[in-house]
């Protein structure tokens, strides 16, 4: 299975912005083996995806609420999404659980809505430096991973250590082929065989000089890539650093 190199573009770029680098991704996909995934505002989605029509380039949200459709003010159902032009949708990421209380079981259930509305889920996993500290990774993602993912699990994990994110610090190819390997064995634990091939994406400060040592880790399925996305020529090199297949 290819590698999957998804940037996550956050509370970035007006409209003009986000189609300038979308169409800056397009233009340099030629030849990427990896899968390459956009993942825009949700206001910019549809005009980004309009765009992307005909490239390489998938398009996914960055959120979604678990109802289908009802009286949720200012929230954004998952065939909402999919009507856009979204394919992926990223959920639990550490922003949303930090900034908007998001619980394992909210992730399980946005994760279910996702799915059901033809979405691939991509469902965040990590801990935060104070647990790293004190020795609890292992656990605190192991609880993560048997809260958030329902059963069957179709779609990808990405593992982001809070500490990682934003900040410029990566985990060690290390660290991340102890973590990716725990993530493995959880998976096949929690869903049998079909857990062998379920991507496991590692996220946090991802660049491209650091890329292909990182894509290069045993258990690591592709990247989801943060502030570098902002950058069409500093992710297309990381994407170009994934392993072909
Ligand atoms: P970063 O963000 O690459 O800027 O660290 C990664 C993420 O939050 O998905």
């Amino acid at each position: 299975m290819p590698q999957l190199i998804a940037g996550n573009w956050k509370m970035h770029c007006l409209a003009a912005d986000a189609l300038a680098l979308a169409r800056g991704v397009a233009a340099g996909a030629g030849g990427i083996t990896a899968e390459l995934l956009v993942c825009p505002t949700a206001l910019h989605l549809a005009a980004v995806a309009q765009a992307l029509k005909g490239s390489t380039v998938a398009v996914g949200g960055q959120d979604c609420h678990y109802a289908r459709q009802g009286a949720h003010t200012g929230d954004i159902a998952a065939p909402m999404l999919r009507d856009a032009g979204a394919s992926w949708v990223i959920l639990g990421h550490s922003e949303r659980r930090q900034n908007h209380g998001e619980t394992d079981e909210l992730v399980r259930e946005k994760t279910l809505a996702a799915v059901e509305a033809g979405l691939n889920p991509i469902v965040c996993v990590g801990e935060t430096a104070d647990q790293r500290a004190g020795g609890q990774e292992t656990e605190v993602v192991g609880w993560q991973l048997a809260g958030s993912l329902p059963k069957p699990f179709t779609g990808v994990v990405a593992y982001e250590p809070i500490w990682a994110i934003g900040s410029g610090k990566t985990a060690t190819d290390e660290d991340v082929a102890v973590m990716h390997a725990f993530i493995r064995e959880e998976l096949i634990r929690q869903f049998g065989d079909p857990g062998q091939t379920i991507r496991i994406l590692y996220g946090g400060s991802v660049k491209p000089a650091n890329a292909a040592s990182l894509l290069a880790v045993p258990n690591v399925g592709g990247a989801l890539v943060g502030g570098a996305s902002l950058n069409p020529q500093e992710f297309l090199a990381i994407a170009r650093a994934a392993q072909a297949g």
